[in-house]
């Protein structure tokens, strides 16, 4: 069985990633978020709010008697309020950090823990975004915590090289889609975020991805690890 472990289940990529995993049926799949309306008999969720630290620390990873591959995909993902710093509330810093880094560090470091004398295949997936490398205004918490993410990845992949049974992991960042996401930066204001236009005319012009055709992508590369361009990358679809 490959089992997957996918934050943020409940919506956009990671919501077409669960219903295109459970199509085949040596996949099992574990989705956690706050909400969830997925009913499948490969499919089980577990209810989190990954912006609580006890929520996050409570989380163990389960053992396995026989696994083919163990793949966590990081994917649950925040912009928190669009807004200058300067203009926030300590809360949206400290939650948008805790979503869209600590938690996805908390569930590697558990995750690394728990399968170390697994030799099956593991994989860790770290959904990243353009705006790691892009200081977008409004968005200093998401760019920042993005940025970490790859950096984590980066280390991590040296620190796995160490290993008896080591770990592969990739950050991939997975382009402009058509998810809530997106419906959220285009409600803004342009004091709050500048390029706001970019973003309303990528969809006036039909040029957004769509979830499930970046949820087939990922699942090629992480079948096929051989395809992923590099250590960061982004998908071209
Ligand atoms: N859409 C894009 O254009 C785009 C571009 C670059 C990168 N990305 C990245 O892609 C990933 C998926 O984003 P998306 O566009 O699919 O966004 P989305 O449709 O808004 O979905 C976000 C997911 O994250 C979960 N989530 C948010 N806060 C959470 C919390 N406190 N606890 C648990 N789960 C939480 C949500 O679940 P609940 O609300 O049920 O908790 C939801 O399932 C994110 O990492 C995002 O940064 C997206």
């Amino acid at each position: 069985m490959n089992y997957y472990f996918i934050t943020g289940s409940s919506s956009g990529i990671g919501k077409a990633l669960v219903e295109e995993l459970v199509k085949f049926p040596a996949n099992y799949v574990y989705g956690m978020s706050r909400t969830n309306y997925m009913v499948d008999d490969q499919f089980e969720h577990h209810l989190i709010d990954l912006s609580n630290v006890d929520d996050v620390k409570g989380f163990s990873f389960p053992e396995f008697k026989q696994a083919e591959q163990i793949i966590l995909v990081n994917n649950a993902g925040t912009l928190g309020d669009i807004t200058h710093l300067g203009k926030q509330s300590d809360e949206n810093i400290i939650d948008s950090i805790m979503v869209n880094l600590s938690s996805a560090a908390v569930l590697m470091n558990k995750f690394l823990k728990t399968y170390a004398a697994y030799t099956c295949r593991k994989c860790i997936l770290n959904i990243s975004s353009g705006a790691a490398d892009s200081p977008y205004d409004g968005w200093a918490n998401y760019c920042s915590a993005k940025a970490a993410l790859n950096m984590y990845t980066r280390v991590v992949h040296e620190e796995q090289k160490e290993q008896k049974f080591p770990c592969e992991i990739y950050a991939i960042a997975p382009g402009v889609v058509d998810t809530l996401m997106q419906d959220q930066i285009r409600q803004v204001d342009e004091q709050s975020f500048s390029r706001i236009d970019k973003f309303r005319q990528l969809k006036a012009n039909n040029e957004l991805y769509q979830a499930k055709d970046v949820a087939v992508k990922l699942i090629e590369f992480m079948e096929y690890p051989e395809k992923i361009p590099s250590l960061i990358s982004r998908i071209k679809l």
